[in-house]
């Protein structure tokens, strides 16, 4: 969470670290700073709030030096201040970092002990003293491979040294970093976003690798400090470009992007010649499984939510799901015979690595549903089942969550077939559905002007809620947590059978409620849950699907009307008009759309 860039050149750097880091404002942007090296010291600016301040400082605009490094940050210790931001600098090294050093307490009260003076409340500045007192008995591959045994926690780091002038040091443990190679320069980036203006040539380091990275060369080692070879991947250069085009946002261009993210993921799985879905090299055979585990957080938890229902439906394997942060802390029963499903966009959550990890070592079957194929979950799990959604750069997740909800669907309709949990006819009828998906849900994008008007009354509210049962529950929780984030409006998602149990009681004259209802197996019973809250005063906006049947309840506050599809299918058509709630909502107020308060894209602390 924090964006990291470095660059060693031979021209002068601080304008394209700027830039970089305005790239990765998305990992974090509550503070912001560069330091370079230029007439034998190290120089450091920071600024609170985003890349913009920074730029704008005067200090920046007259930085010289041909080797520096730049940090995005969202603050886990001391305050998002401009003391606080990264760098943080001695007189003799400056250090960005990205993730979070456990035992920073007990090293800070070893190093004050060595007369080390501390500036600010951050765990960071420990790894700075820490360095530069190695430094003062090893030379500076050693003092590095010292001061990362010493760390205990997560780290991906970018160093710079006022005695070494021509080179960076990057270090990875637990978070993402990269290294990027350019003509007579190279670049450190936490992650190949960053680096993609400037190269489509990256080297991922892994996990304990520490590297050297000189203008014309770059080596790397291994945490003892033994030289390992790397492989250069090249980047397509599809994924060289994102920006907004014509959009105001990301989010706004993700969500409209959503009917292509379906059928590309419906081109690279649907084989049509054979009417058949291809899961390459599913490593697996049918009888090997008898259970599935799904892990993720946030949206793709919600997608795992989404999963169970379509796997019990279409599978007879038991179901399981789990939000990563709590299945890596429990003591799991791990069997052999089970498959562990971890969904994530980036591919660099903590918590879902952290659950992939001890899975791998407890010797699991271990597969992931990712977007970002070269990240650290895609390369450890023992299959890898791409999303193909392109970059996702909102900090709330849309066009993702669709694919990986697509992924799933797909997954739990193989499975079911390879199984003969369901007929072959069935198979076929359902994959015929799924072809028109990205139609329909083209379709949906047009209810728009409706969710403008009515996204005016969540603001004014103190809370809302946003209730579905079946197919459409995990959709209620993903449509509330987009409200929240987004517009930072009190939403809860519940099963609307819960209302009763005990949430009734926050229901009150005025309050909006999303009911989402289609005409599926679970309408009736959705329907007069709707009618017990809207008896307490509830406004309520209903999400439906077209049909021929009127819909028998009286005032109900606004209906939409999405496209009709089997029911399997429904949940794809549901989240449009909630995304188009969340963002108009925001956009209303004014709010920063892809770069909500509190949050970064990536979460690679726990
Ligand atoms: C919400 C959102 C987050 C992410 C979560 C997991 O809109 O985007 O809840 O879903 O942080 O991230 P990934 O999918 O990258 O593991």
């Amino acid at each position: 969470m924090c964006g990291i860039i470095g660059i060693n050149s031979n021209k002068p750097v601080s304008g394209t670290i700027i830039n970089s880091l305005k790239k990765l404002e998305y990992r974090g942007y509550d503070s912001a700073g560069i330091a370079t090296l230029s007439s034998g010291q190290i120089n450091e600016v920071k600024s609170e709030g985003r890349v913009d301040n920074l730029e704008k400082n005067s200090l920046v605009q007259n930085m010289n030096g041909t080797i520096g490094i730049g940090h995005v940050r969202w603050a886990t210790h001391g305050l998002p201040n401009s003391i606080n931001a990264h760098p943080h600098s001695s007189q003799n090294v400056s250090v960005v970092h990205n993730g979070i050093i456990e035992n920073s307490t007990l090293l800070k009260k070893f190093l004050v002990g060595k007369g080390h003076k501390f500036k600010s409340q951050t765990d960071t500045e420990v790894i700075v003293h820490l360095i530069t007192e190695n430094l003062k008995t090893e030379d500076i591959v050693n003092s590095i491979k010292k001061t990362l045994k010493a760390l205990h926690g997560s780290f991906a780091l970018g160093i710079i040294f006022k005695d070494h002038p021509d080179l960076i040091i990057g270090a990875r443990r637990g978070s993402p970093l990269a290294v990027g190679y350019g003509p007579n320069e190279n670049y450190l980036g936490s992650d190949s976003y960053a680096l993609k203006s400037m190269t489509n040539k990256i080297t991922y380091l892994n996990d304990g690798e520490f590297c050297v990275i000189k203008k014309d060369h770059v080596e790397f080692f291994d945490e003892e400090g033994v030289k390992v070879n790397k492989k250069v991947l090249e980047l397509s250069s599809e994924e060289k470009k994102y920006d907004k085009g014509d959009y105001k946002h990301f989010m706004a261009k993700e969500i409209e992007e959503q009917p292509t993210t379906l059928k590309n993921g419906i081109k690279e799985y649907l084989d049509n010649s054979n009417n058949d879905i291809n899961i390459y090299n599913f490593p697996w055979k049918v009888n090997e499984i008898s259970s599935i585990t799904l892990i993720g957080c946030g949206t793709a938890y919600h997608s795992c939510l989404m999963a169970k229902y379509w796997f019990e439906e279409l599978t007879s394997l038991d179901v399981n799901i789990d939000i990563a942060s709590e299945f890596r802390y429990r003591k799991n029963r791990f069997k052999s015979d089970t498959l562990y499903v971890f969904v994530s966009q980036s591919g660099e959550t903590a918590d879902t690595y952290a659950a992939l990890d001890l899975c791998n070592r407890n010797n699991m079957k271990t597969c992931s549903v990712v977007n970002v194929i070269e990240s650290s979950i895609a390369r450890d799990s023992k299959f890898v089942l791409p999303i193909h959604c392109g970059t996702e750069i909102g900090v709330a997740s849309t066009k993702a969550f669709v694919g990986q909800m697509l992924i799933l669907y797909i997954l739990a309709l193989k499975l079911g077939l390879m199984r003969k949990d369901i007929e072959k006819e069935i198979f076929l009828e359902k994959l015929k559905d799924l072809k028109k998906l990205p139609e329909l849900v083209k379709e949906t994008l047009l209810t728009d002007n409706k969710i403008q008007t009515i996204s005016s009354t969540f603001n004014e509210a103190k809370g809302s809620m946003f209730l579905g049962r079946g197919f459409s529950y995990p959709i209620a929780l993903e449509g509330a947590l987009k409200l929240k984030e987004l517009s930072y409006i009190h939403a809860e998602g519940y099963p609307a059978g819960e209302m009763k149990h005990g949430p009734l009681a926050l229901i009150e004259e005025g309050m909006p409620v999303v009911v989402l209802a289609p005409r599926d197996n679970y309408y009736k019973k959705t329907i007069s849950n709707m009618q017990e809250v809207i008896a307490r005063g509830a406004k309520v906006l209903l999400i439906t699907n077209k049909s021929k049947d009127e819909i028998v309840s009286e005032n109900i506050w606004e209906t939409i009307e999405v496209e009709t599809a089997n029911d399997d299918l429904l949940p794809f058509l549901l989240t449009i008009p909630l995304q188009k709630l969340a963002y108009y909502s925001a956009l209303k107020k004014g709010y920063d759309i892809d770069k909500p308060r509190n949050l970064a894209k990536s979460v690679t602390v726990e």
